[in-house]
């Protein structure tokens, strides 16, 4: 279980160009840090150890701790991040701050050759909780050629890499409609995917908990499974009915700000180890 977050204080926070269908309507500054600061409360409630990353002035979406880099830890490697290559260029800006911030604690650095791919680190590409291998999501914002020059590195490391294709709009990053709960169960949108990806996801789990559209819309999937909780921004009696059944104890920080922006909890954090 990871022991130590990371996420960046949302001083510079803003709504300006819209990069997904959420985006559109202005935010409250003031708001916004309330409902950071209560994220990153429920974090360390949860046992977890925060750390932080400056916030540069301009970058409107480097709040979203997710994108920047791809954690993970391998025997042959020790600590290692890859870096990503984010579609568009007001956010390709905070990648080299996030590639800094790890290349000072001295975890390994994969530099992919990406050419004209994409890949969007967490937003897209998400451990399995045994971190036996990896679910790797394209079509909006990670191209097909970046998951696959990422599952060709991967691959060395002995990751088995599990390509999803995503078809709905809305659901533009793999951790709006896949979220993993233990090693045996997940929430999924099945919607959200391709019919053979559906299929893909469904066989990597054993336990499937379907949401429906407003679920994941409201970004219920998009919550934090940790250490016996289960961080959400909302809660439906269905979604309270499958946290009872696998045992997690749902705590409900609300994230509206950053639902503007198209992200809610999980996408505000990387596990770090
Ligand atoms: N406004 C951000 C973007 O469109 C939101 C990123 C949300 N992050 C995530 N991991 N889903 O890039």
């Amino acid at each position: 279980m990871p022991k130590t977050v990371l996420m960046c204080p949302p001083a510079f926070f803003d709504v300006r160009e819209p990069k997904n269908p959420f985006m559109g309507l202005p935010i409250d500054r003031v708001r916004a840090q309330r409902q950071w600061e209560s994220l990153r409360r429920s974090l360390e409630d949860a046992g977890l150890k925060v750390e932080l990353i400056d916030p540069v002035q301009d970058l409107d979406d480097m709040v979203f701790a997710a994108n920047q880099v791809f954690v993970g830890e391998a025997s042959a490697l020790g600590r290692f991040i890859v870096p990503s290559r984010m579609r568009y260029a007001s956010r390709q800006l905070e990648v080299a701050f996030y590639v800094e911030w790890f290349r000072q604690r001295a975890y390994h650095i994969i530099d992919l050759d990406l050419g004209d791919e994409y890949l969007e680190g967490h937003g897209d590409l998400l451990w399995h909780p045994d971190r036996s291998r990896i679910w790797a999501g394209y079509g909006f914002r990670s191209t097909r050629g970046g998951v696959e020059k990422f599952r060709a590195a991967m691959d060395k490391l002995g990751f088995p890499v599990t390509l999803l294709e995503l078809v709905d709009q809305y659901c533009y990053h793999l951790d709006t409609c896949l979220c993993p709960l233990s090693s045996q169960s997940a929430l999924i949108y099945p919607g959200a995917f391709s019919p053979a990806s559906s299929v893909a996801v469904r066989r990597g789990f054993s336990r499937v908990h379907e949401l429906s559209r407003d679920e994941a819309l409201e970004f219920m999937g998009n919550g934090i499974a940790v250490h016996g909780r289960f961080i959400t921004p909302r809660l439906s009696r269905h979604l309270s009915q499958i946290l009872g059944e696998e045992g997690l104890v749902p705590v409900v920080v609300e994230t509206s700000e950053f639902e503007k922006s198209g992200g809610s909890v999980f996408c505000m954090k990387t596990f770090i180890d």
